[in-house]
């Protein structure tokens, strides 16, 4: 049984929480795309792990965690998380796998990252963590994979090549100071020799599994629209965030795909640049940043917070083919004395059949608002559906009725219990 969990809205929806909680029954979780620039937060008991690389089922001991041929791997960083696990004490041996086929993120992915949102007059608020520039070189061929540190001879011979072409660029289009070869080459020789053990087809790996009738788990990074064909584009990440890149990003075809679980937010939040339709103005997405603790798990960045978007979330659904949704933190709407739903956008006096591709569009839109009673009430110890006050029951009602997608989860804390199954 093969199930994707994926984000619904701009990422940070709480996708490592809910795969964290579903987990503990899973045999494999995987990831598929995106890399570093994912923060995924799991909270049990009173420890706290932000993770960025490792799949967010490396807390239940029995789940083996793969890094699927769609991620692209920083080796510093995926060192480090290995690292900062094992000191807590999470037993990764026989428990980590990582796609031959996968790219790396090398350090003059992560200069040219820097260079290019410095010196852009309309800025995407990228995480630094080089994943444009990766996925740049992955499209035109000039990758550098995990498969290639088993042979280090051709990987040298790469690097260099690699860097001929980009200290041009470094040098005369950004005026910087050239990147030096050696020093990268020694990191990536030693980075293979630490985590050569883990280099696997994972893709033959996971289509094993699925003969052996295991539990696999697709972890989604980011959100749907920040996907790279779907999203608000140019603001966006380079990958495919919604289900297609599931399949490419694991090797596992859509046909054996069971379930499409969406994650999303009670409200919205965005980091970076670009169009949030809903986005609150000052004092009340003050009030539920500080609330909802909205600022970035990978660079510490304050979330922009804006009120549900229906629109958003029945265009990104639809995009994956989602059957089922997840709502977080719905615990931090509880003060609330009345709660806003977006339930379409309006362009020039016109309600719009379809989200817009044009962001000068979506900029101008206004959005239809339908207000309903807050419940003021805490929600954070409800174990389940009948236990929330009617007021919120009636919320969550509207949104799976907007969203068109029944919601079957609903988390209303950080923590691995504070979970209700409807
Ligand atoms: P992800 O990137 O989708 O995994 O989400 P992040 O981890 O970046 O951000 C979600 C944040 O919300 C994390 O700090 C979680 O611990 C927290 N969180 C998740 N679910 C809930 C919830 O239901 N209520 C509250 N208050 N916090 C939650
Ligand atoms: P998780 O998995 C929220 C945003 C960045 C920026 C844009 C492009 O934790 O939900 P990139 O570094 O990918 O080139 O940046 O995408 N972004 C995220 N926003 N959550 C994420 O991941 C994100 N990963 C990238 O803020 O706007
Ligand atoms: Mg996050």
């Amino acid at each position: 049984m093969v199930n994707i969990i994926l984000g619904c809205q701009w990422g940070d929806e709480g996708k490592g929480k809910i795969v964290d909680y579903f987990a503990q029954d899973a045999d494999v979780v995987v990831r598929v795309q995106g890399g570093a620039n994912a923060g995924h937060t799991i909270v049990v008991g009173d420890k706290q792990y932000i993770l960025h690389l490792i799949p967010s089922g490396i807390l239940n001991p029995k789940t083996v965690c793969v890094i699927g041929q769609g991620v692209v791997l920083d080796p510093g960083v995926l060192l480090a998380e290995m690292k900062l696990l094992q000191d807590l004490g999470v037993v990764l041996e026989n428990r980590l796998l990582v796609s031959n086929r996968a790219h790396l993120v090398m350090p003059y992915h992560r200069v040219l990252d820097g260079l290019k949102e410095q010196s852009a007059s309309n800025k995407i608020g990228t995480t630094g963590r080089g994943i444009g520039p990766t996925y740049m070189d992955k499209a035109a061929r000039t990758g550098v994979r995990m498969v290639d540190l088993l042979k280090p001879d051709k990987m040298r011979q790469k690097i260099a090549q690699n860097l001929g072409y980009v200290n041009q660029i470094v040098s005369k289009v950004y005026g910087a100071p050239e990147i030096e070869a050696e020093p990268i080459i020694e990191e990536c020789l030693a980075f293979g020799g630490k985590v050569d053990r883990l280099i696997t087809d994972t893709g033959a790996f996971l289509n094993q599994a699925i003969r052996e009738n295991k539990k696999i788990l697709i972890e989604g990074a980011q959100g749907s629209l920040l996907d790279i064909d779907l999203g608000t584009y140019p603001y966006v990440t380079s990958s495919n965030t919604t289900a297609g890149g599931a399949c490419t990003g694991s090797g596992i075809g859509p046909t054996k795909i069971n379930k499409v679980i969406g994650v999303v937010k009670a409200y919205t939040t965005r980091v970076g640049g670009g169009p949030l339709p809903t986005e609150l103005a000052e004092e009340a997405g003050n009030n539920l940043r500080k609330k909802g603790n909205e600022f970035g798990a990978t660079t510490g960045r304050p979330r922009r917070c804006g009120w549900f978007d229906a629109v958003v979330v029945k265009f990104a659904a639809e995009a994956s083919g989602v059957g089922e949704l997840v709502i977080t933190k719905l615990d931090v709407l509880d003060d609330l004395l009345s709660v806003k739903i977006c339930t379409g956008y309006e362009h020039e006096g016109v309600l719009l059949k379809h989200f817009p591709a044009d962001l000068e569009i979506l900029e101008q839109v206004r959005p239809v608002y339908e207000e309903m009673p807050g419940w003021q009430a805490s929600t954070v110890s409800a174990k389940s559906f009948a236990e929330l006050p009617l007021f919120a029951q009636n919320y969550l009602n509207r949104l799976e009725q907007l969203a068109g997608v029944p919601i079957k989860l609903i988390s209303v804390g950080p923590d691995r219990n504070q979970t209700i199954i409807r």
